[in-house]
């Protein structure tokens, strides 16, 4: 008999035999546990309504975390902890004080998207409990960025936030992480695990030698890390998705390094970890970028390793990633080789990745003397939204002169791509006006961007070339404007983790 999934939920050790591997959390919620409050408004992570925190642990420690469940697949779940809205209501029937404090905010109406906003509301009390901030009333900033990932349509939101302030004012309701941290050790496994069912099979390594072995002996088999994209490919394409190697469990792939001038992120850290671990370094220039991609629960589940091997002509993090200078390493069976991430990207969904390959990490330059960068995103909405353009700077000054420039957009060409000719146009130029504007001229010969829903084409090559000019205003040698990143974010008041 296979080995079940096995995770802890509302008290007990709960198996699954033999439900599909790409059987989501939420549909094991309603329709085999008959757990109907958390609910399904979107299907693809947009709206919120599924929203759930999970426990794991990470090096031995507690992380508790606020996710979409319609886009997570169950066996994901193993050796962990799942809490959704049933959780919250004290056995005695008091509501927690996330529940008071939406009753007495009128924070709900119709009521469907309430199950999620209490879940995102309870995994930001969580965090503030375990940063000893109980009682203390979350900024607004803190606030924005716990129901970045929840959308209401009929009661406003101010309800909803007056909400988060109120709940932290009722008297507080513990949480015992020691006791679930012990649960959960008995969750563990030692190696890695397998589960089978119905004709598909859920390979979960442990280690890197387990992943490069399962790599190459499964080449066609899918590769699985935060789900945020591949979910989707299940709920809104309706693919079979066949057999699955799943990269959550690997640690070596958690890891977060720093020598020699490099940062060196694991493929397998969650973005939310990732940009806290390079705002670190560069909080203004990628404060905002931080902020804005997606929502907290998609970048509590979402990899760097995703964002940077899915590839998307659109995605965030690429064009900053290109503009530093950052190299990807590559692991197979014939060990690594590392490559600048530009040259990754070989075409539209195409990209220089091996058989029995894959994505280890993502090397990134620290800040050098000299070195200005911005990147900058525009979309429709301020978060939880797709960029119709995506834009990075990155030049080198000597004095007034540029020694080199590297400048990557995202949503101008069918692969993350730099604009060689007015990169050309600034090297060996004073930072100043002429320069820049023969390299905004020199712009319109790199891309000839698409026409879609989100931006036309004339619009893409005006936003690009004046971006670069924002680029300049806020760096040049002479009187700069501020930057207007969300520097608040990136000075510490962000981070997934409660
Ligand atoms: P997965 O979905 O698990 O995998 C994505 C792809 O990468 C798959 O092809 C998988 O096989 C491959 N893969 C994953 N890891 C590796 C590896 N280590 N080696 C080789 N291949 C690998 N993206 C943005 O850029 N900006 C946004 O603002 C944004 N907003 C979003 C909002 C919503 C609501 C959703 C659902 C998605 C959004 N995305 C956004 C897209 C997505 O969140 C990112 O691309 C994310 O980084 C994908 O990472 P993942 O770990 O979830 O990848
Ligand atoms: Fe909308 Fe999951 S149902 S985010
Ligand atoms: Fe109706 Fe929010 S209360 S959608």
């Amino acid at each position: 008999m296979p080995d079940p999934i096995r995770f802890y939920y509302r008290g007990a050790v709960q198996e699954v035999r033999d439900a599909a591997p790409t059987r989501t959390i939420l549909q094991h919620l309603r329709e085999d546990l008959h757990c109907t409050g958390t609910k399904e408004g979107c299907a693809e992570g947009d709206c919120g309504a599924c929203t759930v925190v999970t426990g794991s642990l990470e090096d031995g420690e507690l992380v508790l975390k606020a996710v979409n469940s319609c886009i997570q697949f169950l066996p994901t779940l193993d050796g962990q902890a799942l809490f959704t809205v049933e959780d919250l209501q004290h056995p005695d029937g008091s509501l927690h004080p996330v529940q008071q404090a939406l009753v007495e905010c009128h924070g709900s109406q119709c009521g469907f998207c309430t199950p999620g906003f209490a879940m995102s509301l309870w995994g930001m009390y969580l965090k503030q409990e375990s940063h000893g901030l109980s009682g203390r009333p979350p900024s607004r900033c803190q606030i924005d960025e716990a129901l970045s990932g929840n959308l209401c349509r009929c009661t406003g939101y101010c309800p909803i936030i007056d909400a988060a302030r109120r709940m932290v004012e009722l008297p507080p309701r513990a949480f015992d992480r020691a006791a679930l941290a012990e649960r959960l050790q008995g969750l563990q496994r030692a190696h890695g695990w397998h589960y089978e069912a119905q004709g598909a099979r859920f390979h979960t390594p442990r280690t890197l030698d387990e992943l490069v072995g399962l790599r190459a002996a499964h080449p066609a088999a899918l590769l699985l890390a935060g789900s945020t994209d591949v979910g989707l490919w299940v709920t809104k394409q309706m693919r079979e998705l066949g057999d699955i190697i799943y990269l959550g469990q690997v640690d070596a792939l958690k890891t977060i390094a720093q020598a020699d001038g490099m940062l060196s992120i694991g493929a397998g850290v969650t973005l939310n970890d990732a940009y806290a671990a390079v705002c670190r370094h560069y909080p203004a220039e990628l404060g905002e970028m931080w902020q804005r991609f997606a929502s907290l629960p998609i970048r509590n589940a979402g990899t760097l390793g995703g964002n940077v091997a899915n590839g998307s002509p659109i995605g965030d993090s690429m064009p900053w990633l290109i503009a530093l200078g950052s190299t990807l390493v590559l692991r197979g069976a014939d060990g690594e080789r590392e490559l600048a991430l530009e040259e990754f990207y070989l075409g539209y969904q195409q990209k220089d990745l091996r058989a029995g390959e894959f994505v280890q990490a993502v090397r990134i330059p620290l800040p050098r003397a000299g070195v200005r960068m911005r990147t900058y995103k525009l979309a429709k909405r301020f978060d939880q939204d797709i960029s119709a353009v995506c834009a990075a700077f990155a030049i080198t000054l000597d004095g007034a002169q540029v020694t080199s420039a590297r400048i990557a957009f995202g949503g101008m060409a069918a692969t993350p791509k730099r604009a060689a000719g007015a990169e050309a146009a600034l090297v060996g130029q004073p930072w100043n006006e002429t320069a820049l504007r023969a390299a905004m001229a020199a712009m319109a010969q790199d891309y000839a961007p698409l026409s879609d829903m989100r931006a036309s084409s004339s619009y893409r090559m005006q936003a690009a070339a004046n971006l670069l000019r924002r680029f300049w205003l806020e760096t040049r040698l002479d009187d700069p404007l501020p930057a207007t990143a969300v520097n608040a974010f990136a000075a510490g008041t962000a981070g997934g983790r409660a």
